[in-house]
């Protein structure tokens, strides 16, 4: 046989690999998105939180999608651990309450190592991802996205059309709703269904005084909910509790279960949980 017989076609391959994230993807029952329009609102945070609480209610794996910027390992004290190969796939690493965890960060050398990729290399990671991930059976696949409409939200929500819906993270200043709009479009757009809106740092209540400071200002999320006629599913208090335990790589949820904000996250996963069942 001559070389190029030998070569595969690339549309045959990628076929392949279409057929290999369905085997896989299969054997998850519900998959959520988490995404917004803007960074630093809380996706991560609200992702490993309502992985932890969802926990309660099956098994969970998390796709951290942000190539370029993941996070989930940092917060759920994973950091420095490795994914590896196993016999029937890439080896998730597994976290609290058993979560399964996929993430750039598992193979990067160091946290100086950017992820420099133009767009072909971030859906080819994405597709790897789910396809040659070693998923196991599970009850909810949270996946948390970068920031925007970028190549990695466009690659996951081609790529799972089943998705059950994206759940829109904001906070609740008018700069972050200008942008949140883009994103329930964007969703609408794919065809994916508006689980609704988290919006997160909504309020500080002062430890001295225990008067709420509205640190955003106040009602943004309200506005969006309306306005683009999406439930409101919650919003989370700020909390300087909240950002220690990130840094320390313990799941807020977890460890201070009686905070207002853990109240709002328990409020929002029972809502999450009568959508898909
Ligand atoms: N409600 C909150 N109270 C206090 N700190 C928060 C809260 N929500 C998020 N943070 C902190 O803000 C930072 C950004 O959150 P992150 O989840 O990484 O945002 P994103 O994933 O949207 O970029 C993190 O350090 C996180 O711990
Ligand atoms: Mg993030």
């Amino acid at each position: 046989m001559s070389e190029a017989h030998e070569v595969k076609n690339p549309w045959e391959q990628k076929d392949q690999q279409m057929e290999q994230i369905k085997n896989r993807m299969n054997k998850i029952q519900h998959k959520i998105a988490i995404i917004s329009g803007k960074g630093g609102v809380g996706k991560s945070l609200v992702t490993v939180n309502l992985a932890m609480g969802l926990a309660d209610n099956g098994r969970v794996a998390i796709l951290d999608a942000d190539l370029t910027g993941p996070c989930v390992p940092k917060m759920l004290g994973l950091k420095g651990t490795k994914m590896r190969a196993g016999p029937t796939g890439i080896a998730p690493v597994v976290g609290p309450k058993g979560v399964e965890v996929v993430s750039m960060d598992f193979l990067l050398p160091n946290d100086e190592a950017p992820v420099i990729w133009r767009g072909p290399l971030k859906m080819g990671a994405i597709r790897q991802f789910l396809g040659e991930v070693a998923w196991g059976e599970q009850e909810f696949l949270l996946v948390d996205l970068p920031p925007g409409t970028g190549d990695e939200s466009l690659s996951i929500l081609q790529l799972l059309p089943e998705m059950d819906g994206v759940i829109i993270v904001t906070i609740p200043s008018e700069v972050s709703q200008a942008v949140v709009k883009k994103a329930i479009t964007f969703a609408r757009k794919m065809n994916v269904p508006v689980f609704g809106i988290v919006e997160n740092m909504s309020g500080m209540i002062c430890p001295h005084c225990g008067e709420t400071i509205n640190v955003f200002s106040e009602g943004g999320g309200a506005k969006v909910s309306e306005e683009m006629n999406v439930e409101l599913l919650g919003s989370i208090p700020m909390d300087p509790k909240v950002s220690v335990d990130s840094d320390a790589g313990v799941p807020f949820i977890l460890n201070n279960p009686d905070s207002p904000a853990s109240k709002a996250f328990r409020e929002i996963i029972e809502k999450i949980v009568k959508k898909v069942k």
